[in-house]
């Protein structure tokens, strides 16, 4: 089978879909080859990834990597969120195809951007 059967939960049963009206950081990244745009918001309380959503209009392989993304980054530190890995999402996915990995590129930056969208603001 292409796709493992965690892929197929996450795309049939995606966590964290929607918006966070009252994000601390939002993060919104796209890829210009296919298209897909993928973007995170968050709130962060007392140091911690409180809440995180995510609404990517893409492929499934993109919306699974938003989910687990999501999910992987919930409850944790800040500065562990900074350091998610497409690897890591890959990994949790039990893998993708090879010609997917960019869709799981598009989840750590979008994170990443959502973070430092964070971070700037709290520095102002
Ligand atoms: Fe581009 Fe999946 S095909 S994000």
């Amino acid at each position: 089978m292409l796709y493992s059967e965690k892929v197929m939960d996450h795309f049939m049963n995606p966590r964290n879909v929607g918006k966070l009206d009252d994000a601390d950081g939002i993060g919104e990244v796209g890829n210009a080859k296919c298209g897909d745009i993928m973007k995170i918001y968050i709130k962060v309380d007392n140091g911690l990834i409180s809440d995180v959503k995510f609404q990517t209009f893409g492929c499934g392989s993109a919306i699974a990597s938003s989910s687990m993304a999501t999910e992987l980054i919930k409850g944790k530190p800040v500065h562990q969120a900074l350091e998610l890995t497409n690897k890591a999402v890959v990994e949790a996915l039990e893998g993708l195809p090879a010609h997917k990995i960019h869709c799981s590129v598009l989840a750590e930056e979008a994170i990443k951007c959502a973070i430092e969208d964070y971070q700037m603001k709290k520095s102002c």
